[in-house]
């Protein structure tokens, strides 16, 4: 579904991203985990199209079969392709209700009947915005800015989602739950491209895992081999 190809990133003199190769199938979630200045977000961001002057090749295989090279594209065009990207540092409006946070997530529709059902939806894997629906997004907690990140996230029916550190700064346990709605997610049939620093969580629930060391791919396997790496283990496992 989507191929990355020796992908490069610069910010002027900093090589953020060096020759990294990423392959994603549809249907799975692809985790891609560092230390903090990895380059996990410059990877991610640049995928999506908001990096300036990524190098190398990122195909997309749409589910119309369409093949299309994403870098360079407007974000726009990752909305019809079916792509969305929750950024780090849950970039919710805060003066806005979580309400009108989750309609901006359907800014490229005009179904009304389906945005109801959609922003339902958002509230059923999160029944904590519910309640919280005609509150200010600025007055959620952490935690709950990040839930609404991810349903905003899914209000443009993407076939890929990408995660950028979708629990930093969350206690244990809403990071268990918001694990949890990603696996949810992912068995409804969206294809999952996770960034963590929390390689123990994004490990679990990851099909196919990648490290990013100082902007290189240094190893690579499913979910499962790299939990039990011991390179991995020392250096991102505590051990
Ligand atoms: N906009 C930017 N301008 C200059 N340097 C940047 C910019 N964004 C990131 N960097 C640098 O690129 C490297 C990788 O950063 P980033 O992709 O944010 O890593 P991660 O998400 O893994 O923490 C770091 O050295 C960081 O300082
Ligand atoms: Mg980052």
């Amino acid at each position: 579904m989507l191929e990355i190809k020796n992908l490069n990133v610069w910010y002027g003199g900093i090589h953020a991203v060096k020759d990294t190769s990423i392959s994603i199938k549809r249907g799975e979630i692809v985790t891609l985990i560092g230390a903090n200045g990895a380059g996990k977000s410059s990877a991610i961001r640049s995928i999506a199209g908001l990096v300036k002057g990524a190098k190398g090749s990122v195909t997309y295989t749409a589910r119309s079969g369409e093949s299309i090279s994403l870098l360079g594209k407007q974000p726009e065009v990752m909305v019809r392709l079916g792509i969305s990207l929750c950024p780090e540092g849950r970039r919710i409006l805060p003066h806005l209700s979580v309400e009108e946070n989750l309609m901006l997530g359907a800014y490229s529709r005009s179904d009304r009947d389906g945005i109801a059902r959609d922003i339902e939806y958002g509230y059923t894997l999160f029944p904590r915005l519910r309640e919280r629906r005609r509150q200010k997004g600025g007055t959620l907690s952490g935690g709950e800015q990040q839930m609404l990140s991810v349903a905003r996230a899914l209000m443009s029916h993407p076939d890929l989602l990408m995660l950028d550190e979708p629990s930093l700064g969350l206690a244990p346990i809403l990071v268990s739950e918001v694990f949890e709605v990603i696996k949810e997610i992912n068995r409804e049939g969206r294809t999952i491209l996770l960034v963590e620093q929390n390689a123990f969580a994004a490990l679990k629930i990851a099909h196919k895992a990648y490290v990013l060391e100082v902007g290189c791919v240094t190893l690579e396997g499913s979910g499962a081999e790299l939990l039990e790496n011991p390179k991995v283990k020392e250096a991102y496992l505590g051990g």
